[in-house]
């Protein structure tokens, strides 16, 4: 009878197998070369790479999945790298967020369905993060995380310029007039001059933050540059940590608690991480089987302050963040904050990790008694324009805009906003709101990076660089403002957002957290008897999607993919 010799490893009920079943595993894995010996009941572990040229970001991910094998082996591991389907975040249209749950789906199902025990995840462009993660949360083997880290600082004509934060700021400076096009050309092979993902606080450092503070990663993770040979050196200590990881049987549930969460809300407060991380955990959290709610942004983060003097809220890039002590450093700074208990993926705790993490420079990292910013978590507003609420990033917004009220300039998509954005003739002051409906997860469809929508030129030759913005779109992480994004419910899904009218007045309280739209009851029932839902596609990915995303305040994850479906070995191929 053809049975598994040894089932103590999920990979030898295809390797450690007679008959035919077994041969048919391993022979044609070793038309690569490999030697008998490394068939025989050793972990076996999958690198996960996300590697493309048209993911920059991650362009480096084959040379450093190479240091990784090197500690794979050393440890008595058996490496196979694989590719799963890489997100480029400046590429992808209509929106790399569309595509963050159908890469999770392509992550799960490859290490389930392979002779995988332990999995090594290569992460860095933005939704390249979430997605292993969701992924790997829902086969929960054990997991190790590894950031390919930042680009080198961008400098342009004497200065430092950031990722995405400097376009923004130049773009405008076009549009206003203070720059000239050619200028703004010149600038682009400036900004971006090495391997690695963006070096400001944009999603891609804030993400691989979280990966280092829910104790996924290794220390020191998040900042070291993509370039640095220390890069390299993480990779390989990856590899030979993972080998032990599947030898005790550390599961990525052991590492992803409430507590790991709790902990990454908070260091994403200190660190003024991007409000994008608040789906992308949500969405984690959901695969892991962990209860966490938009509220607890707002309970566990908004009253904590920002340490980090790093763009797009202060003035310095990764590079510097790595130089000054890197995230154990922030982390040490908000130790009595933190689960010190929590455990990560070293064996060890967070408190045991950061007990000697040093702070450089205090002008990069603030001490705890002297902050960047007070209070610069993520605030959740509610209200009748907002029920299951939405987010806004005080730090990154100018303080006289945070209690407001002003009347609506609406634009139903984001065409309509490119279209009359730059007419002179629009009727729009410095009071105003502008609200962007159509960009949430079922209306652009994906949920895209638009919520900083640009201000209009008359505004911006007054010098004034700074209006209240609400929409159901997400941001950039490196972009900045008094921006409220995430409204949920969005727009197509029926949401008060969809009966905003131009002229509407619109209060926004950040302090008393609430999001109002002063229209009486019977006015918003009529308009809503009128309204009609967008089209909705018809095929494909776009279809499955858009039936089964689920809203913002809930992570943006399918319905369908929420929880997990385990390590479990299916039948036979043959
Ligand atoms: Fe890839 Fe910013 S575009 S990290």
């Amino acid at each position: 009878m053809d049975v598994p010799k040894k089932r103590t490893r999920r990979s030898q009920a295809w390797f450690g197998r007679d008959g035919k079943d077994g041969f048919l595993h391993r022979s044609w894995i070793k038309n690569q070369g490999y030697p008998d010996d490394l068939f025989d009941g050793r972990p076996v572990i999958g690198i996960c790479n996300t590697w493309s040229e048209l993911t920059p970001c991650n362009g480096h991910f084959r040379e450093l999945a190479e240091f990784v094998k090197r500690g794979v082996y050393e440890a008595g591991g058996f490496p196979l790298e694989f590719p799963v389907m890489s997100l480029g975040e400046t590429q992808l249209r209509p929106t790399a967020m569309l595509f963050r749950n159908l890469a999770s789906m392509d992550v799960e199902e490859s290490i389930r369905a392979n002779p995988i025990d332990g999995v090594v995840l290569l992460m860095g462009c933005d939704k390249t993060t979430p997605a292993l993660l969701m992924g790997a949360s829902s086969v929960n083997i054990p997991t190790i995380g590894l950031s390919g880290g930042p680009m080198l600082s961008g400098h342009f004509r004497g200065k430092q310029i950031g990722s995405g934060t400097g376009v923004w700021q130049m773009s405008e400076d076009v549009r206003g007039g203070k720059m000239t096009q050619e200028e703004f050309t010149a600038a682009e092979s400036c900004m971006h001059r090495s391997k690695g993902h963006c070096m400001t606080m944009g999603t891609a450092s804030t993400m691989a933050s979280m990966v280092e503070a829910l104790g996924v990663a290794l220390p020191g993770n998040a900042a070291i540059p993509a370039v640095d040979a220390r890069r390299y050196r993480q990779a390989q200590l990856t590899g030979r940590r993972i080998v032990e990881m599947v030898e005790e049987e550390m599961n990525l549930s052991k590492v992803l608690t409430r507590a790991a969460f709790e902990n990454a809300i908070k260091v994403n407060a200190a660190i003024g991480g991007s409000t994008n991380a608040v789906i992308h955990l949500l969405a984690i959290a959901g695969r892991i089987g962990v209860k966490l709610e938009l509220g607890d942004w707002d309970k566990l983060g908004s009253e904590l302050p920002c340490l980090l003097n790093l763009q797009p809220s202060g003035k310095f890039l990764m590079e510097d963040f790595y130089y000054a002590g890197g995230l154990p450093a922030v982390m040490k700074e908000i130790a009595r904050e933190l689960d010190l208990e929590a455990i990560t993926v070293n064996g060890k705790s967070i408190g045991d990790n950061i007990a000697d993490a040093p702070n450089w420079n205090r002008e990069v990292i603030k001490p705890l008694a002297e902050p960047f910013r007070d209070r610069a978590g993520i605030a959740v507003l509610r209200g009748n324009l907002a029920p299951d609420g939405a987010v806004i990033k005080p730090s990154a917004a100018s303080p006289h805009l945070l209690r407001h009220k002003g009347k609506a300039v609406v634009f139903e998509n984001i065409e309509d906003l490119h279209a009359r954005i730059d007419d002179e003739n629009l009727d729009i002051d410095e009071n105003s709101i502008m609200v962007l409906k159509g960009c949430g997860p079922k209306g652009y469809p994906g949920m895209a990076e638009v919520g900083n929508m640009p201000l209009p030129p008359k505004l911006l030759r007054r010098g004034i660089r700074d209006i209240l913005r609400i929409s159901d779109a997400r941001m950039s992480g490196t972009a900045y403002g008094a921006v409220v994004l995430h409204v949920s419910p969005e727009s197509a899904a029926g949401g008060p957002l969809a009966l905003v009218k131009n002229g509407d007045l619109i209060e926004v309280d950040v302090p008393a957290r609430r999001l109002h739209l002063d229209v009486s009851d019977a006015e918003l029932a009529k308009r809503r008897a009128a309204w009609k839902p967008p089209p909705a596609p018809q095929r494909g990915w776009f279809k499955l999607y858009v039936d089964h995303v689920q809203q913002a305040h809930l992570g943006a994850d399918l319905d369908i993919l929420v929880g997990g479906s385990g390590a479990g070995v299916s039948r036979d191929s043959h």
